[in-house]
């Protein structure tokens, strides 16, 4: 599975892509609100000092929903590097832009993905990533971990070559088990990542370790 931060924020991205572990970068435009990005062209700067950052995948979020101003907005990130993933969302006029992209052979991020139909739709039109927001669907009292299964099997009986990209990744645990339930990449906070280091007994055993060493005389 591949590991994908999920924010703007240029120092959270550096401290992921330092643990050797990343794979890419998710963005979407509460994101680069929360980072205080605006205006054209520093929106389009942000996206080349992210991909600057990363060696992977980079999702950069269009805002239009109409077809026609998605493919220009699209055309103008993908431009940026071919690291940028151009993320559309879950409309009518989305699912066409993403057909359209899949053509040129420019890559996708099909973005608030809620259930298996939407995430049919995305796959025919060749998305190359499938956005299902997993803590938005638990928020409501639904199961985001049922969704991604059932995307997975359906994926897999299929054929489709969409990549399942869990996102609204909330703690560590839904990392694991998106895992299992065979998501091909997890977005996440970087919270959640260095969440997965955490297990008491693992500090407990590094102080027994080190105050044994230092017992020894070493
Ligand atoms: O990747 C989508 C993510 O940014 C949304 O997360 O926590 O706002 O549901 P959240």
């Amino acid at each position: 599975m591949k590991f994908f931060v999920d924010t703007a924020n240029l120092d959270q991205i550096a401290e992921a892509q330092d643990l050797g572990i990343l794979d890419g970068v998710t963005t979407n435009p509460s994101l680069m609100a929360k980072e205080g990005i605006s205006g054209e062209a520093n929106v389009l700067k942000h996206y080349k000092d992210i991909c600057n950052l990363v060696e992977g995948d980079v999702s950069a979020e269009v805002i239009s929903t109409d077809f026609e101003s998605m493919i220009k907005e699209g055309e103008a990130l993908a431009q940026i590097d071919d690291k940028i993933v151009v993320k559309v969302p879950m409309i009518k006029e989305g699912v066409k832009a993403i057909r359209w992209f899949s053509d040129q052979g420019i890559k996708t991020n099909c973005t608030l993905v809620f259930s298996a139909g939407q995430a049919i739709l995305a796959a025919k039109a060749g998305a190359t990533y499938l956005s299902p927001f997993i803590g938005r669907v638990d928020d409501i009292n639904w199961d985001g971990m049922e969704l991604i299964e059932q995307i997975s099997s359906i994926y897999t009986i299929q054929g489709f070559d969409t990549e399942i990209l869990a996102a609204s990744i909330r703690n560590p645990l839904h990392i694991v088990k998106a895992a299992e339930a065979g998501a091909d990449v997890c977005t996440c906070p970087l919270n959640s990542i260095l969440g997965l280091l955490n297990h008491p007994l693992t500090d407990i055993g590094l102080a027994k370790f080190l105050a044994d060493h230092k017992k020894s005389g070493n």
